[in-house]
């Protein structure tokens, strides 16, 4: 017989991001028939625990979205029939012999593909490939090995890092998830960029004035400060997930849709940027509040968080790409946690009009009255464009709408989650939404000397209330680059 087989072994099956992203975005795929006929899902941890216990630990994170509920018990059951458990040490190639044992089983004799996703904490990473490679690759198919940040802290780290993966794996076989590029938005910038004639002619430094990447979160680091305080949200979203929506963003036209050509153009961009200067850069971290009664807690107040880190849970820097199509344009990023809101955003705004008719009209704001593209990536997604339009009456009055792509009203199906696609793309073997090295390099190698100078310079973080809109340092930041930061989140 012919017919091959996937087997996903979920290695760490009991970590948080197993069960809250993982196995719901597998079951999601297995729903919608995504997954292919013969299938099997094997979790692999060091506690004991027998299959039928993991199955219950599976089915408490599965959940039947609002669009889904037909079935969707019966389907669980199918699903949850499919998934095994097999418990062993991260540096034992015994124990994953092992396992290669039981995938050998289930698989019958078929061709057999194997996909790794190693959801374990950074320092056993290697062992886990290691292990995994020597001892249970597939012997006639295909081995993907699927690995998620932090990829080391600093340009040196992770080029250990990636040449000790290299050991044991070939390019081709490691996906690096970058969840963000998963995101249904992010996805669509190519789209809306590329298959629209508005806006690909617009798309440079003589029509934009300045692109804002936002991130924000309304919850502090609780529970994750062991890992966070290590990293800092410069590492945590900035080098990756901004940057990687930069990238995208900025890149040119690439020659297809390859995989390749993609990553070619954004790598390109990733080394055109301007060495990032300390002085680009405002760091915050939060610090108690009480609000309406209840006290929020500061970053330190972590019982895992030294209480003198300098650790950056806010940070916001002005970056340039070097090149002809954006110099001098500033792209403003902004990231932090504890904030007023929780959202994720791509502004571009474009210039002025030259010579405007209607100035006069516009009274003295003239900055508001520029065009404003906003994606939404989060929450409630939409694109909206604010144009200027004439109130509607006698008089001349101006005033600033939307033209507004709203998903929730557009479509009534949900978005899936970002961890569906790529999981899926890793089982296709596509590529364009993994990271690849020398894009990693790239990045790494914009951030690292400046949070080496963070770090040495125990630069002191502006402190800024939980809930709060942040450090105003920000704002200076932006101002210098006559930049406003747009109101995120608030109109649409
Ligand atoms: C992760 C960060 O990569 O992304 C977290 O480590 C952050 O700190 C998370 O909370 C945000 O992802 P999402 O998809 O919830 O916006």
């Amino acid at each position: 017989e012919n017919e091959s087989t996937v087997s996903i072994t979920v290695v760490g099956a009991s970590g948080d991001l197993a069960k809250k992203k993982i196995f719901p975005a597998l079951f999601a795929l297995y729903y919608e028939g995504f997954l292919p006929k013969h299938f099997t899902v094997y979790g692999y941890a060091r506690s004991k625990m027998t299959d039928a216990e993991l199955r219950n630990m599976v089915s408490k994170t599965l959940t039947c979205r609002i669009d889904k509920r037909e079935n969707c018990g019966e389907k669980m059951e199918e699903f949850l029939k499919r998934c095994f458990y097999h418990s062993g040490q991260y540096d034992t190639q015994e124990n994953f012999a092992d396992l290669d044992k039981k995938l050998k089983e289930r698989e019958a004799g078929r061709a057999s593909n194997r996909l790794f996703y190693l959801s374990i904490p950074p320092n056993i990473f290697i062992d886990a490939v290691r292990c995994a490679s020597l001892s249970a690759s597939s012997g006639n198919g295909w081995t993907r090995v699927i690995v998620e940040k932090p990829f080391g802290r600093d340009s040196e780290s992770s080029a250990a890092l990636t040449k000790a993966l290299k050991q044991y794996l070939g390019e081709h076989q490691i996906f690096r998830i970058d969840h963000y590029l998963g995101k249904e938005l992010v996805e669509n910038l190519s789209v809306l960029r590329f298959s629209n004639l508005i806006f690909e002619p617009l798309w440079s430094r003589q029509y934009i004035r300045n692109v804002q990447l936002i991130f924000s979160e309304d919850f502090g680091t609780e529970g994750r400060g062991g890992y966070f305080d290590n990293y800092g949200i410069i590492r945590d979203i900035m080098q990756n997930h901004l940057l990687q929506i930069l990238a995208l963003f900025a890149m040119e036209t690439p020659v297809s849709l390859d995989a390749e050509d993609i990553r070619n153009e954004k790598v390109k961009v990733l080394r055109s940027m301007r060495p990032l200067q300390l002085e680009d850069v405002v760091v915050g971290q939060y610090k108690s509040h009480t609000k309406g009664g209840i006290s929020y807690p500061a970053y330190t107040d972590d019982k895992t968080v030294p209480k003198d880190s300098l650790t950056p849970t806010f940070a916001a820097a002005a970056l340039f790409i070097d090149n002809a199509r954006w110099d001098g344009v500033p792209f403003l990023m902004k990231a932090g946690k504890a904030l007023h809101n929780k959202s994720a955003e791509i502004r571009v705004q474009f210039r002025h009009v030259p010579g405007n008719l209607y100035n006069r009209n516009f009274g003295t704001d003239l900055d508001r009255a520029t065009n404003e593209l906003v994606i939404r990536v989060q929450p409630d997604e939409a694109i909206y464009l604010k144009i200027n339009n004439k109130v509607p009456g006698l008089g001349m009055r101006l005033d600033r709408s939307n033209l507004n792509l709203h998903y929730a009203a557009r479509y009534s199906k949900e978005i899936p989650d970002a961890y569906e696609r790529l999981l899926l793309d890793a089982i296709e073997g596509e590529r364009r939404l993994f990271i690849r090295s020398d894009e990693l390099d790239a990045a790494w190698a914009l951030f690292t000397p400046l949070l080496k100078e963070l770090e040495e310079k125990k630069i002191i973080p502006e402190y800024y209330p939980y809930g709060s809109r942040g450090p105003v340092g920000a704002h200076y930041l932006a101002a210098r680059y006559k930049v406003r930061w747009g109101d995120v989140g608030v109109d649409q």
